[in-house]
């Protein structure tokens, strides 16, 4: 038997990125903060948004069958708190402006244009499945990260330790 309590401790310890994901519906914006972007496929690129059924974005995003993804940046825990808020006004404390017809957070590192491809159900989400259409990201500063429901960063960043993933692989081969 799995308890809601154990279930919840264990994904608090798996570190997420986090991004608002937008949408645009009657000629309003709208976003939603989100921990679960993930990369899904290169060939062609993908990724994966999963939304709560009751996720006001949600109908928004099926309807227009796209989506935006605003990677956020170290510094921007205050946006990632505001688009979770119950609030309807989110867009009214950020910069912001349409990019390829979908809400664009200025301040944001990265942006991503995702066409929805299919969504699939699972338990009291719906996975969303992004085909990526246009992608855009300057490598400046370090990213956003939300684990043990606190904000933060990656350590390398704050100690200037950014050796790349293929370095190390390349140092242990010789
Ligand atoms: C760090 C963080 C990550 C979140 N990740 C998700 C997520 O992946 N999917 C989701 O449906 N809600 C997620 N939420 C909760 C939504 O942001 C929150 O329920 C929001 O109010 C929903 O807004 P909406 O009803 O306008 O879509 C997350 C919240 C936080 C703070």
């Amino acid at each position: 038997m799995v308890t809601e309590r154990d279930f919840k401790e264990f994904m608090a310890d798996v570190c997420t990125p986090v991004a608002v994901v937008t949408a645009m519906a009657d000629g309003l914006p709208h976003g939603t903060t989100v921990g679960s972007l993930t990369s899904l496929s290169l060939r062609p690129p993908m990724v994966t948004v999963a939304l709560e059924h009751r996720s006001r974005l949600l109908p928004k995003i099926l309807r227009a069958e796209r989506f935006g993804v605003n990677l956020l940046g170290y510094g921007q825990a205050g946006v990632a708190a505001a688009f979770a808020s119950p609030a309807t006004d989110r867009f009214d404390e950020v910069d912001w402006c349409l990019d390829n017809g979908l809400p664009r957070l200025r301040e944001a590192p990265g942006w991503l244009v995702c066409r929805l491809q299919r969504y699939v159900a699972g338990g009291d989400h719906l996975l969303l499945l992004g085909l990526v259409v246009h992608v855009s990201g300057a490598r400046t500063g370090a990213p956003l990260v939300y684990g043990r429901r606190t904000f933060g960063t990656h350590s390398a960043f704050t100690q200037g330790n950014t050796r790349s993933i293929t370095d190390h692989i390349a140092a242990f081969a010789h």
